[in-house]
């Protein structure tokens, strides 16, 4: 039997023809009609001011960073539970990383834990959404304001989804998204940054245009463009955004497929998990972004052999992050504030199911009786 591989990418035919429509111009570098409609796109699906595509969602991270203004010494607040582009945006503006810890129930920086980790070189805190489950903004929006912090939002997994506060990613100071060929909507390798206000949208610029204002000078703004301050090449070429532009277009069809294998699973792993003491993924009002299933297994023992016994039968689940303050790099660059129980708790017991817009019934079903038996 075909193994059942943990993710896929969404595939749309409208990429081929933007694709093909692209090469058949002579504007295949950055910034053209493909950069402009999958930017007014993300606008409109996330009421964000401004929004701008960028090479990974790392890049739109370690854009963030600086944008906030994070220098040498700074420390950035971040859970220890999330992925390394986190980390290494702030080390690489010459910034510290602070871990804490989780909650369980979410998967998100434990909200309580933060105001413990602020010193006087706190610079901002950089929460992530984990699944797309939004983090307690209205606790971070208010220790930001007590403490005069920036706020960043990684929001690689929550596409478009929306909260009190306004969608996630346009909530702090800054937000990013990732295209990775693994999330909701991808363009192979790509991100984007998000503004929920204007007051950045000109250092973005610049930052991603290497450092120049050749974003005003295209808009007729100035006569001729120069170096104005440090910079990259973040932006991508329109082969990128013309995938990207038409997976956007293809939104509404990807969540509903990806929130049908997603509902399967929790209906009916629902009384295997209460008999099997496991902890299945359980949004608080139902708010995430169908990117991840997850659940806990009883013992870190058991998590192992699950996935084993899975994997054998040819069902590719997975587990996720190392946590970050006990990765090499993460003790080499970083310091960690407080207890890790909850983050130590839910690495080493968390499974993540197949998840994609594909899946067939056969394929769910697959997955559900593997995990039963396993
Ligand atoms: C939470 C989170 N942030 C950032 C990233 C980095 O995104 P990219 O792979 O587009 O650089 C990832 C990647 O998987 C992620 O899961």
């Amino acid at each position: 039997m075909d193994p059942i591989l943990f993710s896929r990418p969404f595939h749309s035919p409208a990429e081929i023809q933007n694709v093909a429509a692209v090469l058949a111009t002579d504007h295949v570098h950055g910034d053209g009609p493909f950069t402009a409609s999958a930017s007014a796109r993300l606008k409109k699906m996330t009421g964000a001011a401004h929004a701008l595509l960028t090479t990974s969602g790392t890049h739109a991270l370690e854009m963030a960073v600086r944008l906030v203004g994070v220098k040498p010494g700074d420390e950035v607040i971040l859970p220890s539970f999330t992925f390394s582009s986190g980390a290494t945006a702030i080390v690489a503006a010459g910034g510290t990383p602070v871990f804490v810890d989780m909650e369980l129930a979410t998967g998100n920086i434990a909200t309580d834990q933060i105001e413990v980790a602020i010193t006087e070189r706190t610079r901002a805190i950089e929460v992530m959404h984990y699944g797309g489950v939004p983090v307690d903004m209205s606790a971070v929006l208010s220790l930001a304001a007590v403490h005069d912090l920036r706020v960043i939002e990684d929001n690689a997994h929550g596409l478009a989804v929306p909260t009190p506060h306004g969608v996630l990613g346009t909530i702090g100071d800054v937000g990013i998204q990732s295209f990775h060929d693994t999330k909701n909507v991808h363009c192979g390798e790509g991100g984007a940054v998000l503004f929920g206000s204007d007051n950045l949208t000109e250092p973005a610029e610049i930052m991603r245009e290497k450092g120049t204002n050749r974003s005003t000078f295209l808009r007729g703004q100035v006569d001729k463009y120069t170096w104005v301050d440090w910079g990259s090449s973040y932006l991508p070429s329109e082969l990128n955004a013309a995938v990207l532009d038409a997976q956007l277009a293809a939104f509404d069809s990807i969540q509903s497929a990806r929130f049908g294998v997603w509902n399967a699973y929790r209906e009916e792993l629902g009384d295997w998990a209460v008999a099997n003491g496991v902890a299945l993924m359980d949004p608080p009002g139902g708010v995430h972004a169908a990117h991840v299933f997850w659940l806990l297994l009883p013992t870190p023992e058991r998590r192992d052999e699950v996935l084993a016994n899975m994997r054998a039968e040819g069902v590719q689940a997975t587990f996720h992050y190392v946590p970050l303050h006990s990765s090499p790099a993460g003790q080499a660059y970083g310091r960690t504030s407080g207890s890790m129980v909850n983050t130590d708790h839910f690495a080493s017991r968390q499974l993540r199911l197949p998840l994609w817009a594909g899946m067939s019934e056969a394929d769910i079903a697959r997955v559900i009786a593997t995990l039963k038996k396993s």
